[in-house]
């Protein structure tokens, strides 16, 4: 029976959640999104993270800042140590700064990155062997993997991504624990395939309708596994390996690419 550790995440509420651009092929820019629906789906997952004894840290929302509710793209830690965030688009830019203050206001030091770079949405640490899984491909710089794994004292691995619907590597691949990931390799080129396999022989792979249905957006706590519903054949998969799916519907803020992992920022104290 795989075992859930204690976490602490950071969200931030959708107040001012809009699709106003197109930075991703999920959103259709103009597209009217309904905020309290957003809002009550978001307070649902906010919901289950505490139910499991998880803590949540919450960041007041700007108004401007449309995709600030993307809380896993501003930054990513490891053992203590932050790295900031460095936004592709323009529009995103000034997030970066919400979160940097966050951090520090919560006693941690942060290092702004040279290259661009989205946090969590492409770095994901791998404490078991020591690595960073970083994405490139559509937002994160290659040049900003090296920075960021030296930073956080692990060892990068560079997997680049070739479908525009999976332009983060949240989109395509997630911790299951600390070890093992869930992920899809159509998302991947040859090399981040080869990669994968031989890095993570014992990982569930998932299927590109796993992925479009935002089941790969997911967040473990080693155990209980925080998914789309829409997911139900990733979250049957994952039930017969012993880990218990978390259904939490985010479909309000599928509109601008975004779901449960998107809108979490795990701090690894
Ligand atoms: N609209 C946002 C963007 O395109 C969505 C970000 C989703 N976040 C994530 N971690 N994949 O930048």
């Amino acid at each position: 029976m795989p075992e859930p550790r204690l976490r602490r995440y950071l969200l931030c509420p959708p107040e001012h959640f809009a699709v106003d651009h197109g930075h991703n092929p999920w959103m259709r820019p103009g597209d009217p999104v309904d905020v309290p629906r957003a809002l009550e789906q978001w307070r649902a997952l906010v919901d289950a993270y505490e139910a499991h004894g998880h803590r949540v840290d919450l960041i007041t929302a700007q108004p401007g800042l449309p995709d600030m509710v993307f809380a896993a793209n501003s930054a990513c830690s490891h053992a203590g140590a932050v790295l900031g965030s460095r936004f592709h688009h323009e529009a995103r830019r000034p997030e970066s700064r919400q979160y940097e203050l966050w951090f520090k206001a919560a006693g941690f030091d942060v290092l702004e990155p040279q290259a661009v770079c989205e946090g969590e949405g492409d770095l994901v640490p791998m404490a078991g062997p020591g690595l960073l899984l970083a994405g490139t491909g559509f937002r994160t710089a290659p040049e900003a993997h090296a920075e960021a794994a030296a930073h956080l004292g692990l060892e990068p691995l560079t997997l680049r991504l070739v479908d525009p619907r999976f332009y983060h590597l949240d989109t395509a691949l997630f911790a299951l624990d600390d070890a093992n990931v869930a992920y899809c390799p159509e998302a991947f080129d040859a090399a981040g395939r080869a990669e994968l396999a031989a890095r993570f022989p014992d990982a569930v792979r998932a299927t590109r309708e796993d992925a479009l249905a935002f089941g790969l957006n997911s967040v473990s706590d080693g155990r209980h596994v925080f998914i789309a519903p829409q997911a139900a054949r990733l979250a049957a998969e994952l039930a017969g390996r012993g880990y218990v799916p978390v259904p939490v519907d985010l479909d309000e803020l599928h509109k601008a690419g975004g779901g449960i992992k998107c809108c979490t920022q795990e701090i690894r104290g």
